[in-house]
């Protein structure tokens, strides 16, 4: 990816309804999303042209703005319009997609009942870069000292921009370690997801996921438990205490950026990436496939 900061870049985004220059997508200082985290957004990707799970994501999307107290004023179906719309602006195929919506700046302060809610899409060139040999190496992931939230104390099924914060805190730290990640525990202490993906791990031929109960259920997580259950493996949704993480073989997370990508190690505890990642990653790479092409194939 190019360096060029992402507000010096040329192409067009879609904001509340238009489309306008990459530049002139902007918004004022005195926006509530920026003061008050009223804020919620997806990420997705373009595989030859197709949108993976599109309506999923505008589903999502529409979902967490209401778990905001916050109503945007497109149908799923609109976005779903105006995110292919955007692809073909841009000329582009193999892309990520950003929609965000987020409140005005009518009223400045804790309520915001009458500012208007806006939402923008954006879209960049993202190949897929997918070197089996490279990623069956797996990734190093720290422990993070940041918890995921109970949910009777934030709205941990929203994908909100303000849930970021300590994703983000835990994401430095680990990367000044010289780790990729970092896997966050629940606030009950059960291991809980990565910074921006969920996580699985396999012993004795048997996959095992936390369940989703307090962090975000990733439209990937879903994707690869039905893959692997096609497979006849076993999927175990179940509470995962960290101790028991020194019993497993195999380890993975899942996101829209990570796809299925290897873990080696987490804090002490070391992996060997093996066939069921492997297999699960490659099955994972022939559904994310533009299902026309398949057709034409
Ligand atoms: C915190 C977090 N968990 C999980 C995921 C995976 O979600 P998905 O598979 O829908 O991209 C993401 C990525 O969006 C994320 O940011």
């Amino acid at each position: 990816m190019s360096a060029t900061p992402f507000d010096q870049r040329d192409g067009w985004i879609w904001y509340d309804g238009q489309i306008v220059p990459w530049k002139d997508a902007q918004l004022h200082v005195l926006s509530h999303g920026l003061h008050y985290g009223s804020s919620v957004f997806e990420g997705e990707r373009a595989y030859g042209g197709e949108i993976f799970k599109s309506t999923e994501h505008s589903e999502r999307l529409k979902k967490s703005a209401e778990i905001l107290d916050f109503e945007i004023p497109y149908s799923v179906a609109e976005i779903d319009a105006a995110k292919r719309l955007v692809l073909e602006k841009n000329g582009l195929k193999d892309a990520y997609l950003r929609p965000v919506a987020w409140r005005g700046s009518e009223m400045m302060g804790v309520a915001a009942q009458a500012n208007k809610i806006h939402l923008a899409i954006a879209s960049w060139e993202w190949p897929s870069y997918f070197d089996p040999a490279q990623k069956m190496k797996g990734i190093r992931v720290d422990m993070a000292e940041y918890r995921r939230p109970d949910p009777a104390t934030a709205p941990s099924a929203a994908k909100a921009a303000g849930l970021y914060m300590i994703c983000t805190i835990s994401k430095h730290k680990a990367e000044r370690k010289g780790y990729a990640d970092a896997l966050m525990l629940d606030w009950q202490g059960r291991v809980a997801e990565c910074t921006g993906a969920n996580v699985f791990f396999i012993r004795d031929g048997i996959v095992h996921t936390p369940v989703a109960d307090c962090f975000l259920d990733g439209i990937t997580r879903r994707t690869v438990i039905d893959l692997a259950k096609r497979r006849g493996f076993e999927v175990a949704e179940r509470r995962i205490m960290p101790e028991e993480l020194a019993s497993f073989n195999e380890c993975f997370i899942t996101g829209t950026a990570a796809e299925v990508t290897p873990v080696a190690e987490i804090g002490p505890h070391t992996f060997q990436p093996g066939n069921m990642t492997k297999v699960l990653m490659e099955d994972y790479m022939a559904e994310v496939q533009p299902k026309n092409a398949q057709a034409a194939a």
